[in-house]
């Protein structure tokens, strides 16, 4: 293994008590550090299951796992806590803890002061969006799904890990919401550098926030690679079925904005008002956008929000 992989599965499988066969088949994947891993595959295939054995929730039935270079079964709990943040689906936060709390449980088990961990709370709160003034001392059930998953994202990252495990963080909530929530957790993972692993069931969202996307069925990996490099050289016959479908639409899902913008055309006009979107952002987000209306063309801006390019229906249509 090299310096730079922040996980490392070699021969991981998992059969679960006297089951006929395993429910993830061995496993060798290599994840790059500061690289945004997506999981796709139908409910059942095993992505829970894989996620589960990277922080030892469950123990594989054969192989091993590196964090950082060190066999996980080698380190402790706590370091493996402080390394490792999860997220899972529901958010698990705390019913009966306020949101500066739930967010404090990691840091209170790590033993640090309040003064340390008061501030963590504010730095974390803005970082995902919520302002700690109104959402500090709120419950769960005072916060809206999104918020809700806002504050469990909070949490994993309390004792800032380099790692990320996120297992259909944002499965139940609405499209606009969730469109808003990629876009956030996209920019932290650029601004922290953080290795994420993400797991979904969503075509359009693997390929949209994975800089590679590993694809699942039934116990296996089918494949592991860059969104177009899957919509173009499909490993086998499950995924070229996967991204090969007739709808256009979906297929816009695996091109992003940068790949394709117009970085030539006139600098955007002040006073129009057009919509704007991200580097990162697919054609097919545009092309909604571009559907709205408000003018014939998408800024696209960047990290830093300076205005970078434009896309067009032009732009849509020769990709
Ligand atoms: N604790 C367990 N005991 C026995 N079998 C299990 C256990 N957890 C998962 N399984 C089985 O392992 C297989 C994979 O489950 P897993 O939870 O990893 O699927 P998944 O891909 O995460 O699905 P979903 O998208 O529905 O969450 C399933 O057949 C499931 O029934
Ligand atoms: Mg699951």
């Amino acid at each position: 293994m090299t310096e730079t992989d922040a996980i490392v599965l070699q021969g991981i499988s998992k059969t679960f008590g006297k089951a006929q066969k395993p429910s993830l088949y061995p496993t060798d994947l290599r994840i790059e550090t500061g690289s945004f891993v997506t999981i796709l595959g139908a409910s059942g295939c095993g992505k829970t299951t894989l996620l589960k054995m990277v922080n030892r929730l469950y123990e594989p039935t054969s192989g091993k796992i590196y964090i950082n270079g060190e066999d996980v079964t080698r380190i402790s709990p706590t370091k493996l806590r402080r390394q490792i943040g999860y997220v899972i689906q529901q958010t698990g936060l705390f019913r009966h803890m306020t949101v500066e709390q739930n967010v404090a449980v990691v840091p209170q088990i790590l033993g640090w002061d309040n003064k340390k961990i008061n501030e963590r709370i504010d730095r974390l709160l803005n970082l995902v969006g919520l302002s700690p003034q109104e959402f500090r001392k709120r419950y769960p059930r005072q916060l809206s799904g999104g918020q809700q998953q806002r504050v469990g994202l909070a949490r994993a990252m309390a004792a800032d890990p380099s790692i990320m495990l996120m297992d259909e963080p944002f499965g139940a909530i609405d499209a606009i919401n969730r469109s808003a929530l990629q876009d956030e957790i996209l920019r932290i993972q650029k601004r922290l550098r953080k290795t994420i692993l993400f797991v979904t069931h969503d075509i359009m969202e693997a390929m949209k926030l994975g800089d590679k996307v590993i694809v699942m069925n039934e116990g296996r990996v089918q494949q592991f690679a860059r969104p177009l490099d899957i919509l173009r050289h499909p490993a086998n016959e499950f995924v070229r079925n996967l991204v090969h479908s007739d709808d256009i639409l979906q297929r816009l899902a695996f091109v992003r904005a940068k790949d394709v913008m117009n970085t030539e055309g006139p600098a955007a006009d002040p006073y129009e008002k057009a919509p704007e979107a991200r580097e990162s952002s697919t054609l097919y987000e545009i092309l909604t956008l571009l559907l709205g209306g408000r003018a014939d063309y998408v800024q696209i801006r960047d990290e830093k929000n300076r205005s970078v390019g434009r896309v067009t229906i032009k732009e849509i249509r020769q990709a």
